[in-house]
């Protein structure tokens, strides 16, 4: 499997990369993997009873601020103190020693491929990313740069005052994420983001694609579903499915059941 995979990336002209909460767990980072594995990453919903829906609702922001930004506070300061791992600038080498041209798409958003050098138009955010702000209500369209310091209590994972506002109306802002039950994520963004991967895709529809997937979980399956609708519907791509616990798919496609950089490791001491 591990030849395999290799072959695929040396052939390849152009480079696909999907990524879960998956690809951030050997940077250190938590995945949700439901309740127990929310739970087990944040100990003080367990005991407030709070699961990962619970948690990532817009509401918090007009009903319990301190709460919502509690948990999106808490996210950001992390999401700012990690490095990315060894794997990224595997990838990364691959591309420059190639030459290829590459575009990631990723659930995540936390923004690590943005830190570990990957370009900005060259990447799809899905959900929105943590380092963009926007209105909770939203007064306007507006969204601006995350660059407040947000203070945590972590016993009560409550975020401490001044909250973080909209500079427009005042209201407490909240994170450019797509949360449960949210009728107010302004989706510009990503939506700009996602015009530009499918005109990537057009332009190399006859080229000899390699889809990476990372930590991608079967729970919200829309970047397994990304690597599997370019898997199938482009006669000269294979996705390679990297997951320690659900690495399924179907051949000719590739499955790796091991943790994101202990795969790419593995394919490039073969290239
Ligand atoms: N860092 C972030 O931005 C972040 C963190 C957690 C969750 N989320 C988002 O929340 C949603 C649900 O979260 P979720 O945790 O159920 O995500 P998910 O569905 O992407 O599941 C995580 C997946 O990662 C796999 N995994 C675990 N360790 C791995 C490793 N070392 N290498 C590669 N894969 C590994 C698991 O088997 C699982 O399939 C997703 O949209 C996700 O992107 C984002
Ligand atoms: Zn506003």
């Amino acid at each position: 499997m591990i030849q395999h995979a290799a072959d695929i990336v040396r052939e390849a002209d152009v480079f696909v990369i999907t990524a879960g909460a998956g690809m951030g767990v050997d940077s250190g980072l938590p995945d949700f993997r439901g309740d127990h594995g929310f739970w087990k990453a944040y100990p003080a919903y367990a005991r407030l009873g709070y699961t990962f829906v619970d948690c990532a609702n817009p509401q918090h922001f007009s009903a319990d601020p301190t709460l919502g930004w509690g948990f999106y506070g808490h996210r950001t300061n992390l999401y700012r103190d990690t490095v990315p791992h060894e794997g990224f600038h595997i990838i990364r080498k691959w591309l420059e020693r190639k030459g290829a041209q590459y575009f990631v798409v990723t659930s995540n958003v936390d923004g690590q491929f943005q830190k570990a050098g990957y370009a900005e138009d060259r990447i799809e955010e899905v959900h929105g990313s943590i380092h963009w702000l926007q209105c909770q209500t939203p007064c306007s369209a507006r969204i601006w740069d995350n660059d407040e310091i947000i203070p945590i209590d972590e016993n009560s994972m409550r975020a401490r005052y001044p909250l973080p506002r909209c500079p427009d109306c005042g209201e407490v802002s909240r994170p450019n994420i797509l949360m449960f039950g949210d009728w107010s994520w302004l989706p510009d963004r990503t939506r700009i983001q996602g015009h530009a991967f499918e005109r990537f895709l057009s332009a190399h529809a006859d080229r000899r694609i390699a889809v990476i997937e990372m930590g991608a979980g079967n729970a919200i399956p829309t970047i397994r579903a990304t690597s599997e609708r370019i898997g199938w519907n482009h006669e000269h791509a294979t996705v390679i499915r990297i997951n320690p616990r659900e690495p399924e798919i179907q051949a000719p496609h590739i499955s790796l059941a091991c943790g994101a950089l202990e795969g790419l490791q593995a394919i490039d001491a073969l290239l």
